[in-house]
């Protein structure tokens, strides 16, 4: 069943009924000020960071759930109804919510009035603007009454939900004109207020909860509404508000335009207050002054489509199948510009006051969004290096508003530093910027002690060289990349975390396959940079360490079918047919395929042969088989979760692109391409009721088939499947990768495919590219013709003469 289709024309997705399965929902944002709204208006805003600057109010796991958000309520007559359907569920004439490029518009139709919403935050602007336009379309008059809603959360998220006795009193607002100020906390340690605005005048206002909605009463019904008058409230403590009341009158036929703002303002100590306890208002009106037309605020929507444009021409493809085009071209590249700005921190999964952004997670993202805005990859690079300790290892996350490390969460997660040498290796390739290895980058934030980014990147390939196990094995530490694999954290107490909980270093043996494999390949590529930068002790020093990886991989690593997964803390195996549950595990199989780990002696093939026997279902690659049905204390979380769900096999998504990569790596195109297809969003659009979550992004985990919903999808948006699926799409199966020296294409397709076209922006060239399969293969590239010249490498050169270029590849 759809809940509504895609528009590939304008990019968007067209929700026709706002009874999704779960929220749909989209950002607005892409820089500092941020919003999440849902298909039926529900949703917060922030700035920068939704734990410490968290400007709206949500409430997660509610009932109904996503109850909150930015609310019209129209009254027509005794009919009270909202744009969005939500909150006031009044039968609506016509739905319809289209989620674009950072950008959603949302309208309802109801008795021959529509109100059309567009919430977008403009660029390079702290502020949302949402334009309301209402139209009658009517014969007679209507007289309307307006009423907008929204709550303040008094900033810091966290406190917000849970410090009542100081809360409760410490709200303050200003009401001047038609602009609503929320001030709590800005004569003491805040430099910052938000305000609401409108760019007409009002006919009344309210910034008091209790008077607004009356204390029994929900979203659906606020009592303001229901009396059709505002009660000009004045919040003092308790929850303030912002809601301006407006009536309207429409001639049939009319339309009007209304211009809301939310904003956000920081002001210097100095000039925080324009009198005594009345707070300095210049930024905020200079704001509200850019967006008080209907004309200004159209503008601003039109460069933002164009920026959009343009980002999106980098990579395009033209494959004949429309599910595929839309989510190369538009969706996978828009959520990796999502997971990029928020790594795993605010989604509605993700409550924003858990997580700030990862350290492997957000240099995993950047392999989907470096090509996008390579200036702003470059940028994260360095925030997330200056985040590591002298000795390699690093915080597993920082608040992006500080950008400090995370105590809380502290380090030891042993594959973390790896995935610093994949962004900047990434970044390098993509733009051939290799000055950024001699920016001088500091440890855990002491400029004192910075070293240059190159010498970030030794330390991190050493940190695992340094921490080998008894088998010569990377030593897992808390947990490698599987979070839920914690074979150093034992612990019957029901209040311990699994991930912070004691982590047992002295005498350890638990060491980790899939860091194995991650090492060989990101140490292979930290070898070739070295050699680009004529170190050359370096880089065989590397080799060497990668080599002997290489070894141990194939001595204790190999299980006679499959590799093999861990060892635990005592030494034994884990994912090895010796085990009752848990025989096989995906990771690392994908990453020691990934590193063509004994492909000659044929054990690429094996692995991946028995990845498709036993993980693959009609969902996607599951986690692990057979699912853990006991508790194991010595394994951590994994097995705490029920059969099918998460790391105990779920097929959780972020990594079967390393499987579909592991299959171009030996050839076999179909398979790469079928599990693609599998969890791709865009094929699994007919079966929305099943799968819950939005039909076009990635979530992070489907259940698997051991579970009790096989095929239902969780945690949406926020997850590395965004750039590990673009890049494994892009790179290895469309396979247009970047080099050091050129575009490398070297697609990997069923054999059935006739071929493609792709076009491919590179370092100011513009590569219009036509790959052509008459042969029916997978892979290798037969010819290639460069602007009508042969030439015999598939390494498009780098011409830097910012035209374009042709390029024909055939496959055979
Ligand atoms: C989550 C985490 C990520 C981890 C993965 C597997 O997505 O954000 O860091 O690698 O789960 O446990
Ligand atoms: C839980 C989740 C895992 C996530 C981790 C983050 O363990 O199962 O997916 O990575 O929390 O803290």
């Amino acid at each position: 069943m759809k809940f509504g289709h895609f528009d590939d024309q304008k990019r968007e997705y067209v929700i026709t009924n706002p009874r999704t399965p779960w929220p749909w929902i989209n950002y607005l944002g892409n820089e500092d000020f941020f919003s999440l709204i849902s298909n039926t208006g529900g949703g917060y805003s922030f700035y920068k960071d939704a734990k410490f600057r968290r400007i709206t109010r949500y409430r997660y796991n509610n009932v109904p759930m996503d109850s909150g958000g930015k609310y019209f309520y129209i009254k027509d007559g005794d009919s009270i109804w909202s744009p969005g359907w939500k909150p006031c569920k009044t039968e609506l004439d016509k739905y319809e919510c289209r989620h674009g490029m950072n950008y959603t518009n949302i309208k309802g139709e109801k008795n021959g009035v529509t109100a059309n919403v567009l919430y977008f935050v403009p660029l390079k602007t702290w502020a949302e603007v949402q334009k309301l336009t209402l139209s009658n379309n009517s014969k007679e008059t209507k007289k309307l009454k307006i009423f907008s809603f929204l709550e303040w959360c008094l900033w810091n998220a966290a406190s917000d939900m849970e410090n009542f006795q100081r809360n409760f009193s410490t709200g303050e607002v200003e009401i001047q004109g038609s602009v609503i100020y929320h001030k709590t906390e800005y004569k003491e340690r805040r430099d910052h207020y938000a305000y609401y605005s409108v760019n007409v005048p009002v006919q009344g206002y309210d910034t008091d909860r209790e008077s607004f909605f009356g204390l029994y009463n929900g979203f659906d019904e606020p009592q303001v509404v229901s009396e059709g008058k505002a009660h000009n409230t004045e919040a003092h403590g308790w929850s303030p508000i912002a809601s301006h009341y407006i009536e309207v009158e429409l001639k049939p036929g009319e339309s009007k335009d209304f211009v809301f703002v939310l904003g956000y303002v920081e002001n210097k100590e100095d000039e925080k207050w324009e009198s005594k306890n009345i707070i300095n208002k210049k930024k905020a009106k200079d704001t509200i002054a850019k967006f008080d037309t209907a004309a200004k605020v159209d503008a601003a929507f039109a460069e933002l489509r164009k920026y959009w444009d343009n980002l999106l021409s980098i990579y395009t493809v033209d494959s004949g199948d429309d599910k595929l085009d839309r989510m190369v071209n538009i969706w996978n590249q828009y959520q990796c510009m999502i997971t990029f700005c928020f790594s795993r921190s605010t989604s509605f999964f993700e409550s924003g006051i858990g997580r700030g952004m990862g350290f492997r997670d957000s240099n995993q993202d950047l392999i989907g969004f470096v090509h996008q805005i390579p200036e702003r990859a470059r940028e994260r690079i360095i925030d997330i290096a200056s985040t590591q300790f002298p000795d390699g290892g690093c915080y597993h996350q920082y608040q992006p508003l500080n950008k400090r490390g995370n105590n809380d969460i502290g380090g030891g997660f042993n594959d973390d530093p790896l995935w610093l040498i994949l962004g900047t290796v990434s970044y390098l390739k993509e733009t051939g910027d290799f000055a950024i290895l001699n920016e001088m980058v500091p440890f855990d934030n002491d400029m004192s002690v910075a070293r240059s980014l190159f010498d970030h990147l030794t330390v991190s390939f050493d940190h695992v060289a340094n921490n080998l196990g008894p088998h010569g094995l990377p030593l897992i530490g808390r947990a490698d990349w599987n979070d839920c694999l914690n074979l150093n954290c034992f612990s019957n107490d029901p209040n311990e975390s699994f991930q912070t909980t004691e982590n047992k270093t002295e005498g350890t043996k638990a060491e980790s396959l899939m860091i194995a494999g991650l090492f060989v390949v990101y140490g292979r590529d930290y070898a070739d940079l070295c050699k680009r930068l004529c170190k050359n002790d370096e880089a065989a020093r590397a080799q060497k360490l990668v080599s002997a990886m290489e070894v141990a991989i194939k001595k204790h690593g190999w299980d006679g079918e499959w590799f093999i997964r861990a060892y635990d803390y005592y030494g034994r195996k884990i994912g090895s047919n010796e085990n009752e549950e848990a025989k096989i595990f995906i990771e690392s199989n994908g990453w020691c395929t990934m590193a063509g780990i004994g492909k000659e002696e044929g054990l690429c093939t094996k692995a991946l042969d028995a990845v498709k026997e036993r993980l693959d279902c009609k969902y996607g690659i599951v986690l692990n088989n057979p699912a853990f049905t006991k508790y194991y204390i010595e394994y951590g979380e994994i097995s705490s979760y029920p059969p099918g769900y998460k790391e105990n096999a779920g097929v959780f998504c972020h990594n079967n692109p390393w499987i579909m990569i592991g299959e171009t790596v030996v050839g076999n195109g179909e398979r790469a391409w079928d599990y693609y297809r599998k969890i791709c969003p865009s094929y699994l659009e007919d079966i929305s009721d099943l799968h819950k979550t939005e039909p076009y992004v990635y979530s992070q985990m489907v259940a698997g088939k051991d579970a009790f919903k096989p095929g239902e999808a969780k945690n949406s948006w926020l997850t590395g499947t965004a750039s590990w699926n673009f890049y494994a799409i892009s790179q290895y199966i469309l396979g247009i990768r970047p080099d050091y020296d050129g575009l490398l294409i070297d697609p990997c397709i069923p054999g059935s495919w006739k071929g493609f076209k792709a076009t491919r922006k590179f370092r100011g060239d513009t590569y219009h590219i036509e790959v052509v399969n008459p042969h029916g293969k997978s892979k290798g590239v037969s010819e290639v013709e460069v602007d009508g010249k042969h030439q015999k490498s598939n390494i498009i050169p780098v011409f830097g003469d910012g035209k374009e270029h042709r390029v024909k590849i055939v496959i055979g």
